[in-house]
């Protein structure tokens, strides 16, 4: 797992599947993480090596950062992982991609895994740029690939209070982030999958069906 030591990884980690050996890498050292700098192709392929699956999580997640904040993980590192996990010959390659790749969709529209990418800022451009690697991996390699994209990850359930509506029906708890990365890594018969990821919240602007047929996905929260 890249990014393993931010608010996602921290969360999920310890709800994986007992049976996995999971190593746990991010941009420095600390303690239970490795350092894996996703910029340095080499690096990758050598923390890839022998896996079974990569779960690709290291990136700027600020809709609002600039290209020069972006640049480095989200445009070069997802291209290192990428191009290591085929290279390695990974099973399975997980990137986690987010609803800001589709943020454009007009509203009052349902989002729809199998939407093309239609983002409205430059954080979710480089996501689409992660799902077109995703697919290009999938294409000339033996690596398949799930690329998730991930609403609003909270650890605690959003209180309607401080949240706006859209948020809460955007809502993936860890519990459910869980699950979806063990869906995802899982999932067998696929080559390459764009997958909405939210909890089972009671309203949702991003259809939820889909990721449930094609990967198995179980989720149980729900923000109302
Ligand atoms: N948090 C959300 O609601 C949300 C929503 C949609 C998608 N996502 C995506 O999920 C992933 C994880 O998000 P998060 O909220 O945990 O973010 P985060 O910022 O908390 O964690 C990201 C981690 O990536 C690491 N990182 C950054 N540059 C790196 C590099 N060059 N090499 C190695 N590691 C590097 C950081 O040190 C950090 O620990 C990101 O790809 C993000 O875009 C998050």
């Amino acid at each position: 797992m890249t990014g393993a030591g931010g608010l996602i990884g921290r969360a999920v980690a310890p709800l994986l599947p007992a049976g996995w050996d999971l190593l746990s890498t991010d941009l420095r050292a600390a303690d239970g993480l490795y350092a894996l700098d996703v910029t340095d192709v080499d690096a990758c392929r050598a923390a890839f090596a022998g896996a079974d699956a990569v779960v690709h999580l290291a990136a700027v997640p600020d809709p609002d950062a600039s290209w020069e904040l972006l640049l480095p993980a989200n445009v070069v590192g997802v291209h290192q992982v990428a191009r290591a996990a085929g290279e390695c010959g990974v099973r399975r390659l997980v990137l986690a991609s987010s609803l800001q790749a589709v943020s454009a969709t007009p509203v009052g529209t349902q989002i729809r895994s199998t939407d093309p990418a239609r983002p409205a800022n430059l954080y979710g451009a480089t996501k689409a740029w992660a799902e077109a690697l995703g697919s290009w991996v999938a294409a000339t390699t033996a690596t398949s690939v799930v690329a998730l994209r991930i609403g609003y990850f909270a650890v605690q359930r959003p209180d309607a209070e401080a949240v706006s509506a859209a948020e809460r029906a955007a809502w993936l708890s860890p519990r459910d982030a869980a699950e979806l990365v063990r869906a995802a890594v899982e999932a067998d018969n696929l080559d390459f999958v764009v997958a909405n990821g939210t909890s089972a919240n009671r309203y949702r602007r991003a259809d939820l069906q889909d990721t449930i047929d094609r990967l198995g996905y179980r989720p149980t929260d729900d923000a109302w």
